[in-house]
């Protein structure tokens, strides 16, 4: 045995370690399986004491790590590059769970929440569909332990809301894609359990009416409104084909559709009755075409189904290009206006599929190809280059990013080049070089290498 493999099963144990390529299958491949790289190992230490020593033994075999939660990202962060021999770090812990069952609420929610990690979310900066009310991962994390590049551990577990001691250093790990250290634990904001949730799904006119509806929500329900998402009717006419043809809430050819949540822990009836109001003075105005309030935790599910289902049923339905964009939430209309008929006159037969958190200003803009338009493209890579670069012209433009919240990975290290500042870009590489000065943290990522 590879006298790592040897040392590191002396920190680990036999079962902390595998090394059979079938074993490592699931771990160097990403989920959507846009990327398959490979590894040495995987190392599944059981504390922290464990991962500052696989950290230190891999830091003087100069030896890459890779970190992993629960490998659901969406821009190849979690999955090492083919050929650099990295050991897969895989640390996991399930936080949902253990919050209901001490009666409280983790408010970030995504539709990987079954699989992701704590982990992992906060290296991501996890966005999700719970942003509007409770904000991202970012806003969630009141403290972090975290294992550093050297190998020594930084016990930042501390709960406080306010603590102007210097430099928040847990800020600097959260949203680092596991560059700059290895997230071992962290102290979490709790919420009160949503002992009553409302959900409508509703049709606005169009997207200048719904992004109207979402201000009228804002007004008159302040924090009540949790959830802001919406699908345009290809998405929805999509996500019904892969789900077998559930039930729709409502026709799925109308062209926009919102599901809206409202929670209260008490005067649920109050709340109904606010939000039918608020409805019926949107119809008589015509911001919307058609709705439905969920009239029993079953339906209500049945939405969140439908709504979860998005990126599996993209992935099923040909090659979709995705984008994660963010503008200001009063410049999405103009956004979509100026990139989508951009899109259709270049490209005849595409298909334009979006679902998003409108709340929050992001969408997940995903022209979708046939598999056969796909495979007569003489250079496929080309046409993902002119995607991008049309749709994150427009963002750009617009003031909007092109990373809202699934990261950079190494999907977008040449948007990180194109539109981040050589300011931005050269403080990432001094901070990264300050922590980790061999570079041995998930390398190849997130930071375009300097030119010169
Ligand atoms: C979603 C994921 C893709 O919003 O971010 O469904
Ligand atoms: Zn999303």
């Amino acid at each position: 045995m590879d006298a790592l493999i040897k040392s590191l099963v002396q920190i680990a144990g036999e079962t902390g370690v595998l090394t059979a390529a079938a074993d490592l299958d699931a771990f160097v491949t990403d989920c959507r399986g846009s990327y398959k790289g490979d590894a040495k190992c995987l190392v599944r230490p059981r504390s922290t004491e464990e991962v500052a020593a696989v950290v230190a033994l891999c830091t003087v075999h100069s030896v890459p790590i890779q970190p992993q939660g629960g490998n659901t990202g969406l821009t190849g962060a979690s999955v090492p590059y083919p050929g650099e021999g990295s050991v897969i770090l895989c640390v996991l812990a399930d936080v949902q769970r253990a919050a209901i069952e001490a009666g409280r609420y983790y408010p970030v929610s995504l539709g990987a929440e079954g699989s992701c990690q704590i982990g992992g979310n906060i290296a991501t900066n996890a966005g999700g569909t719970g942003v509007l009310r409770y904000g991202n991962t970012r806003e969630n994390v009141l403290g972090l332990e975290v294992v550093l590049p050297d190998a020594t551990i930084w016990h930042g577990l501390r709960g406080l809301r306010k603590n102007n001691t210097g430099f928040d250093l847990k800020h600097l790990f959260i949203g680092s894609e596991g560059l700059l250290g290895i997230i071992t634990a962290a102290t979490l904001k709790l919420h009160p359990l949503n002992t009553h949730n409302i959900s409508t799904w509703l049709a606005p006119a169009g997207i200048d009416a719904a992004v109207e509806l979402l201000g009228v929500f804002q007004a008159e329900l302040g924090p009540q409104l949790s959830a802001f998402e919406t699908m345009n009717g290809p998405q929805l006419q999509m996500v019904l084909k892969f789900m077998s043809n559930p039930p729709s809430p409502l026709d799925p050819n109308l062209p926009w559709h919102i599901l809206a949540e409202f929670n209260c822990a008490s005067n649920e009836a109050g709340l109904r009755n606010s939000v039918e109001q608020i409805l019926q003075t949107a119809f008589s105005r015509g911001l919307v075409t058609d709705a439905v309030i969920a009239a029993s935790e079953a339906q209500r599910t049945s939405m969140w189904d439908l709504r979860h289902n998005v990126t599996d049923a993209i992935k099923a339905a040909g090659r979709g290009i995705s984008h994660d964009i963010a503008v200001p939430v009063s410049k999405i209309p103009e956004f979509l206006r100026r990139i989508t008929p951009a899109l259709e006159q270049r490209f005849a037969g595409v298909q334009i599929i979006i679902v998003g958190h409108l709340g929050d200003g992001n969408l997940h803009f995903v022209p979708v190809f046939t598999n056969a338009a796909w495979a007569a493209f003489p250079d496929p890579d080309a046409v993902i280059d002119e995607v991008h670069q049309l749709t994150y012209g427009v963002v750009n433009e617009l003031g909007g990013t092109f990373s809202a919240e699934h990261g950079i990975g190494r999907y977008l290290l040449g948007e990180m080049r194109q539109y981040k500042s050589e300011t931005e870009l050269s403080l990432m590489r001094s901070i990264k070089h300050t922590l980790d000065p061999k570079g041995l943290f998930n390398p190849g990522k997130v930071i375009p290498q300097a030119l010169n």
